[in-house]
């Protein structure tokens, strides 16, 4: 027995050792103390949204493919060992246009998988109408059942002309989401998601959110509690700073500001400088002093990587009805940022559209459990139950799925 342990013993040390150093490389600021995040299980059902709430309300995404990296057949295994192999495979990760589709494609298998809805309504808005053919053809290897769900619609991505360059600024497009009440004259609201999300449950449960604003209210927003840690600090709205992975917008409302839509307004009052300001911190920094047009709701419909940081704000309905929406924010899909993050995406990369979900959420499980014998280093090693938050969305299409009669 210990002739064979000790490589077995010694490859796992050096296994273990460059993760660790990967990982301390590449999320230095993930190493604030932290303590215990408790989340108390609570009843806070929602009442059910039924039917296909975003032929009504659309969803958004927005594709763009110029100024990325064009090796569309880049692989993107991580077998960085150095120092300089990881900086150079996270230069790459940012840029690849390889790495958009596989996400994209990934939040569509899950929107698909989990939902119950008959017909998605989905606005890609992109650079060119060639990245919308991309988008198009993507879908083609869904099974056609599937397929017919999906009701892909065309815009292009609008941007002010008096600022020209906002278009690369940052990455190409990201300000696109803030202009979408200028973009879609015809919209009274909808639901703007980034491509690096995968659904864990029925995403027409976050169109819910739509009619739970209060008037005056016209955005929905999810905490970033990264906020919270930076030094020199940010200016930011709402509790721990708002994400803008997931916006539900009422557009309607946000015509009615200065400007009339929300980028228009943000680009008056200044909020863009100083440069480089990326759109989510020009958000924060308009809304900060103007609470009343955000319900800020809890991280169960956008949760990152940072949402499990110990200065987060708490999510009872995270482990209660489960995490809704998972946000790879700064490729956590790809990186070894929060291993669970991991396991969540690859298992849904691979995900076939007619998969048993009892038999994905046993290997989900055990996976995840297996995770739990880490080093506690990772950003969720200390979240309450963040297993039962990650799969209870699976645990729930498991139990319709065996029992239909249920519901
Ligand atoms: C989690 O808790 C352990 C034990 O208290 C601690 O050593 C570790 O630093 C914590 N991890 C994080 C990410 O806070
Ligand atoms: C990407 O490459 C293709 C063919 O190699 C080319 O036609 C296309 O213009 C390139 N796109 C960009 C955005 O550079
Ligand atoms: C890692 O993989 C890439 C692409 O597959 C390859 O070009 C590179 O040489 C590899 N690097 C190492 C250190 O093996
Ligand atoms: C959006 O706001 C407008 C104006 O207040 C309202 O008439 C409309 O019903 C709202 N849309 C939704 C989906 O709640
Ligand atoms: C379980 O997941 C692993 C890793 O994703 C995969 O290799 C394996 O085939 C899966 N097993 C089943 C039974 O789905």
């Amino acid at each position: 027995m210990g002739n064979f342990a000790s490589p077995v013993a010694c490859s796992l040390v050096v296994v273990a050792s460059l993760c660790l150093l990967n990982f301390l490389i590449v999320v230095p600021h993930y190493f604030y103390k932290m303590t215990p995040v408790e989340n108390i299980p609570q009843n806070t059902k929602e009442s059910p949204v039924t039917g296909s709430p975003s032929i009504q309300a659309p969803m958004v995404v927005v594709v763009c493919e110029a100024a990325l990296n064009n090796g569309s057949h880049q692989s993107l295994v991580n077998n960085a060992t150095t120092v300089k192999d990881i900086e150079k495979y996270v230069d790459l990760l940012r840029e690849s246009w390889t790495r958009q589709l596989e996400q994209l494609n990934s939040m569509l298998k899950t929107l698909l998988y989990f939902s119950k809805s008959d017909k998605w309504r989905i606005i890609v808005m992109t650079d060119t109408v060639s990245t919308f053919n991309k988008v198009i053809k993507l879908t083609h290897t869904f099974p056609e059942r599937h397929r017919q769900r999906l009701e892909l619609q065309h815009e292009k991505v609008w941007f002010p002309d008096k600022y020209p360059g906002i278009k690369e600024h940052w990455r190409p497009c990201v300000w696109a989401k803030q202009f979408l009440a200028e973009a879609l004259p015809h919209e009274d609201s909808v639901v703007y998601f980034d491509t690096d999300v995968v659904f864990l449950g029925p995403a027409e449960e976050v169109w819910s959110l739509l009619r739970s604003m209060k008037t005056g209210q016209a955005v929905s927003l999810a905490p970033e509690p990264q906020y919270i840690l930076d030094n020199p600090k940010r200016p930011y709205a709402g509790r721990a700073g708002l994400n803008t992975g997931v916006i539900i917008a009422n557009l309607t409302r946000l015509r009615q500001l200065p400007g009339g839509g929300l980028g228009s307004a943000i680009l008056r009052e200044g909020s863009f400088y100083p440069l480089p300001r990326h759109d989510q911190d020009a958000l924060n920094h308009f809304l900060m002093n103007k609470p009343h047009l955000v319900q800020e709701v809890t991280s169960r419909w956008n949760f990152a990587p940072s949402s499990c940081f110990s200065s987060a704000p708490s999510c009872p309905d995270c482990v209660s009805a489960g995490i809704l929406v998972l946000h790879g924010a700064d490729m956590s899909f790809y990186r070894n940022v929060e291993r669970k993050f991991l396991t969540m995406y690859n298992a849904v990369k691979w995900l076939k559209l007619d998969e048993n979900p009892s038999v994905l959420l046993n290997n989900v499980t055990l996976q995840l459990s297996h995770k739990d014998s880490w080093t506690p280093y990772f950003p969720c090693s200390n979240y309450t139950n963040i297993n039962l938050a990650l799969t209870q969305g699976l645990s729930h299409a498991s139990s319709l799925h065996d029992h239909p009669s249920i519901i």
